[in-house]
């Protein structure tokens, strides 16, 4: 990124309005006595400058800028900063505006090492994301996958376009009949309908966006080991395992590889379902896919073992098939979460309505921890959302940081372990990774 010029005149544009450039100008001083007088009409915290993007909450930590620790005015200052902070939050003024440099406030705050500021940006992104929540729908964050640009992204494709992409894995074009054999609900759901590719480790769908990629690998491991515990230890292999999200498949291997006593899977993609099919029926053709392990032989394998539907992939949406596995009485003690092209109030239900009733008091719960990935500030702000969900639906949640090597290919969008994606969903070189069991 080209260095940013964080002085008050680059930040005001010659076009800015006077009323706004006064605002800017009291919040860059941390004049909370200005900003009384100034702030006397609703939307006036929120404002922002025309072409710089900067909003009073940008000038307030950005004038932060250049001082250093060793600075006796260092501490004093930053009370003057979040002071004028708070007071332009109760103004209305929003947290996770974006400016020309891409940079939120809170993002500002991270680049100039201000944490007592940055900390306060995270608890104001998740004050307005749990009081969104509560009125019923949810703040698309920024840096957030949003379901309109899904579909948008989707009919931006030409049916030419569309046509050509194809399970590369299974050697030909699956076509719309092969499709409409798998008989699975795809309503209310556009991701579910759009045609897949298969090449180098990734899953990518027909905008571009990548569904699971093999740099997950370690992540998905670590899961595991979390869930089941580690490899060796004892009852490790007795467990019972839900996992919801075939993807590519390497959670389930690595579940598999641990010889459960139930192993049932929940995948809705009608593109993924063929590939088990396909990849199981011809295992030589399917390469290294982990889906050739998981078709007809090894389910079939369960009932020889003498329980039917140990192993089990059960075909369509969680959203239709959890009430039925909850109504035949089925308990897990590991269940892990990884969908994709939902937003947080889906995961957000399955862990309300489902965990309580699907886990054994003892189990464990996971999911892929990637809400806001692509933007530190709102990680953050999502692991705070979260945690406070959890605990609403009598959930204890604990972290474990998992290193990610960006460096290795994963830093630039566009090229290395990005090439072919349409935009990166992971930007942060820390996975947090969380394992939740039941209260008390
Ligand atoms: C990110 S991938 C899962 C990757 C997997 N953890 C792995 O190790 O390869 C997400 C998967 O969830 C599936 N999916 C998306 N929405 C779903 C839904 N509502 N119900 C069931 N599966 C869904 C997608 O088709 C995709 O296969």
């Amino acid at each position: 990124m080209a260095d940013i010029d964080d002085s008050l005149d680059a930040r005001i544009s010659f076009g800015c309005p006077v009323g706004v450039q006064a605002i800017l100008r009291a919040s860059w001083r941390h004049d909370v006595d200005a900003l009384k007088l100034l702030l006397d009409a609703p939307g006036k915290a929120s404002c922002r400058d025309p072409e710089t993007g900067e909003t009073p909450l940008h000038a307030a930590t950005r004038s932060m800028g250049g001082r250093n620790e060793d600075d006796d005015k260092a501490f004093p200052t930053e009370i003057a900063a979040i002071k004028t902070i708070e007071k332009l939050l109760i103004g209305g003024a929003i947290w996770n505006d974006v400016d020309d440099n891409n940079e939120t406030p809170g993002c500002v705050a991270w680049r100039l090492n201000q944490t007592g500021i940055y900390e306060e940006m995270v608890r104001a992104g998740a004050r307005a994301e749990m009081l969104f929540a509560i009125l019923g729908g949810y703040e698309e964050l920024e840096s957030d996958f949003e379901e309109e640009d899904y579909v948008a992204e989707v009919s931006d494709v030409d049916a030419d376009t569309k046509m050509e992409v194809k399970l590369e894995a299974e050697g030909d074009d699956a076509s719309a009949q092969d499709l409409a054999a798998v008989s699975v609900d795809t309503k209310e759901a556009p991701y579910l309908e759009s045609r897949l590719t298969l090449a180098n480790g990734k899953l990518i769908d027909a905008a571009g966006n990548g569904v699971m990629m093999d740099w997950e690998a370690d992540i998905m491991s670590r899961s595991v080991d979390a869930m089941l515990g580690p490899v060796d230890a004892p009852l490790a292999n007795k467990k019972r395992v839900l996992n919801i999200g075939f993807g590519l498949g390497i959670i389930d291997s690595m579940i598999a590889a641990r010889k459960p006593a139930r192993h049932h899977i929940i995948e809705a993609h009608p593109e993924v379902l063929m590939r088990i099919d396909a990849a199981s029926e011809n295992p030589e053709a399917a390469g290294d896919d982990h889906a050739a392990n998981f078709g007809a032989a090894w389910e079939a394998s369960g009932e020889k073992e003498g329980d039917e539907g140990a192993n089990k992939v059960h075909r369509g949406r969680w959203q239709d098939l959890c009430p039925k596995l909850l109504a035949d009485g089925e308990l897990y003690d590991a269940i892990y979460f990884d969908t994709f092209g939902e937003d947080y109030s889906e995961l957000r239900r399955f862990f309300t309505d489902f965990i309580p009733g699907l886990l054994d008091d003892n189990g464990v719960f996971g999911f892929f921890n990637g809400l806001g990935a692509d933007r530190r500030v709102c990680y953050d702000v999502y692991t705070r959302v979260v945690e406070m969900h959890l605990s609403e639906a009598g959930l204890d949640v604990v972290w474990q940081d998992v290193e990610v090597p960006l460096k290795d290919g994963l830093d630039t969008a566009g090229a290395g372990a990005w090439e072919g994606i349409l935009r990166p969903y992971w930007t942060l070189d820390k996975y947090r990774l969380p394992i939740c069991t039941f209260m008390g």
